[in-house]
């Protein structure tokens, strides 16, 4: 059953300062999207790589990719001014014969692991959708303004995080949908809810950060070390 993985990387970046989005910053030498797909490349489960980008980036993903000389097909498509336009880009090229999964998973978050791709791929195999999240821990409350308008019940709240798996014909159906009803969402689950279909939830990690802010690049260092230290220690 091949799956296809959409990794988004069209974003322009701005809260991150600087003058290159925050996917091609480096870490440890290495620039993120490249860490972000180094993870894709070593998973069992995924065959295939769609990567929307901005088109006057192509041209340098392209030499990243040569250098890499990764296994599996990376492709390249124009992504679009919102994220959700980015995945659809990707989408669209996507044949659900052929690809009848498919996992979303952000280019700024590099330190998703193997495991979890799996953890998702699987929950979603037994329930068409599932996504991965932490717990919340601390209070979330719902403001207007500068007022309180309710506080939302911890213990069943969770931030969510990517990768998050679908099948890729009930995908397609809730982007038709939410092009249709010009319906926004901030991550693919919501396009699937918006469907009125199931999405699961398993335990995401709390190393896979999404790097978005240069105040973020002080944590990423440090879990790259934790990384790098693990890969080493492996016998
Ligand atoms: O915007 P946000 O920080 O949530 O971005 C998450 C991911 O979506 C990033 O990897 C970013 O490059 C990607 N994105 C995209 N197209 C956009 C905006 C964001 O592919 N227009």
């Amino acid at each position: 059953m091949p799956i296809a993985a959409i990794i988004p990387a069209a974003g322009v970046g701005t809260r991150m300062g600087g003058d290159r989005p925050k996917q091609f910053a480096r870490l440890g030498g290495v620039p993120i999207l490249i860490r972000t797909l180094r993870k894709f490349q070593a998973s069992p489960l995924v065959d295939r790589m769609v990567v929307p980008l901005r088109s006057d980036e192509m041209d340098e993903l392209g030499r990243l990719l040569q250098a890499e000389a990764f296994k599996k097909p990376v492709e390249m498509v124009v992504g679009g001014d919102h994220r959700q336009e980015s995945v659809a880009s990707a989408l669209r090229g996507i044949d659900a014969k052929q690809f009848e999964w498919v996992v979303v998973h952000d280019a700024v978050r590099p330190f998703v692991d193997v495991r979890l791709i799996e953890r998702v791929i699987q929950e979603a195999r037994l329930n068409g959708a599932a996504i991965c999240a932490i717990p919340a821990m601390d209070t979330i409350k719902q403001i207007e303004r500068q007022h309180v308008v309710a506080t939302l019940p911890r213990e069943r709240i969770v931030l969510v995080q990517t990768p998050q798996a679908m099948r890729t014909g009930l995908l397609q159906r809730a982007f038709q949908k939410a092009e249709e009803e010009n319906f926004f969402g901030t991550d693919e689950a919501m396009l699937v809810e918006h469907l009125g279909e199931e999405v699961s939830v398993v335990l995401g990690s709390e190393r896979n950060i999404k790097i978005t802010r240069p105040s973020d690049l002080p944590l990423a260092e440090f879990y790259l070390n934790m990384e790098m230290q693990e890969a080493t220690a492996q016998p």
